[in-house]
């Protein structure tokens, strides 16, 4: 068993050099440490093993388990560096006003918490056998409407207000629903994935709202999928996120894309910046969710008599905001260096 996790390790290394996209990363981590991964699939021969071999293959796994983890992130961060670098030599940026900043110190102010939601989202659903899966801002109609069972005539249109290019064909995303369709254009069922990032609106800010912010969609598609198997990946998601049983509730939905469809609310008690503790509680929209509409499978090209599948599109920001008891949405992207610095973790 030993060689055999020494081999894993090697095989990872080698593949992980391959990597050019931090999906792509994120996978290769899955297929190794994931539930079904390649490192539980040797540690289940450990039934097996004596007295003597047990001991010596328990601290070696975890030898390999957090060399992975640690090369997973050092990759992710070069691929987002060399990601970044390619994008400010294309906009030819003006680095000097950074530069002195971080001589200052300004800038080392940690990973914004959205991010760090986001990641320990996507390694909840990784581990669960989710892909992570990315896709454009700048959208077209068939990806944010049209498939999605929302034709130009349809009233829903006007649940999201959009924000349109000139030629009126393109937008930016309202919803990272469009990674849904670009999910069941890209594989064959039976699959699921998840797809976060930034979604865009024209919409007047409150202290819940803003114009640009984070979802993270998620899509299951297979044979008889149930509301039931819908509910207890969005419980087990909350309890990994918040590490205990959270007060939450379900109830009807309207979204075009899904039949029967939910908002899944989450018991918030709002803080009050003044007092520090939270007088008024409520209830905040977090997670609407439902089973995916046969129109829109069809417009995925899977057939709906075949298969069916549940899909939901989580608020990361407002996650961020009931776990760190956050009163007002706005903080988070208010470029604050003072507010961002109280998540610095090293
Ligand atoms: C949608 O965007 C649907 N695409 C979600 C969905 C996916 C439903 C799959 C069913 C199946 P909605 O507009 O309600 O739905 O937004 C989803 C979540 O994003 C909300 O529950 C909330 O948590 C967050 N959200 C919505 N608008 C804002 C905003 N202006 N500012 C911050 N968060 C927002």
């Amino acid at each position: 068993m030993i060689q055999k996790l020494e081999a894993l390790q090697k095989d990872f290394e080698s593949q992980i050099v391959e990597c050019q996209k931090q999906a792509e990363v994120l996978n290769l981590k899955s297929q190794v440490l994931g539930k079904k991964g390649s490192l539980s699939e040797i540690l289940k021969s450990l039934k097996d093993a004596t007295n003597d071999e047990r001991k010596a293959i328990g601290p070696k796994s975890n030898e390999v388990k957090q060399f992975i983890e640690k090369s997973v992130l050092a990759k992710l961060n070069e691929i987002e560096l060399k990601e970044v670098n390619e994008k400010l030599e294309q906009n030819k940026i003006d680095f000097s006003l950074r530069d002195s900043l971080l001589e200052k110190g300004l800038v080392d102010s940690g990973m914004h918490p959205v991010n760090k939601i986001q990641r320990e989202v996507e390694d909840i659903f990784l581990s669960m056998g989710f892909d992570v899966l990315d896709g454009p801002h700048i959208e077209d109609d068939w990806h944010n409407f049209e498939a999605l069972n929302i034709p130009e005539t349809h009233p829903a249109r006007d649940m999201q207000d959009t924000f349109w290019f000139k030629d009126m064909k393109h937008l930016l995303r309202t919803h990272t629903s469009t990674i849904q369709v670009r999910g069941m254009e890209s594989r064959k069922p039976p699959f699921k994935f998840v797809g976060p990032g930034k979604v865009f609106r024209c919409e007047r800010t409150d202290a819940t709202h803003e114009m640009c912010f984070h979802q993270l969609e998620g899509m299951m598609v297979g044979k008889d999928i149930t509301v039931g198997n819908l509910i207890y990946f969005m419980k087990t998601l909350l309890k990994e996120i918040f590490k205990k049983d959270m007060e939450v509730r379900l109830r009807p939905g309207f979204f075009p894309f899904v039949e029967p469809g939910f908002e899944l609310d989450i018991r918030w008690k709002k803080p009050d910046p003044k007092k520090g503790e939270s007088e008024h509680s409520g209830w905040l929209e977090l997670l609407p969710c439902g089973m995916v509409h046969p129109n829109v499978l069809k417009a995925g090209g899977i057939d709906p008599e075949e298969y069916n599948g549940f899909a939901f599109g989580l608020g990361l920001d407002r996650l961020v905001m009931v776990r760190y008891a956050i009163e007002d949405i706005r903080h988070l992207h208010s470029g604050d260096l003072r507010f961002n610095k109280q998540f610095k973790t090293h």
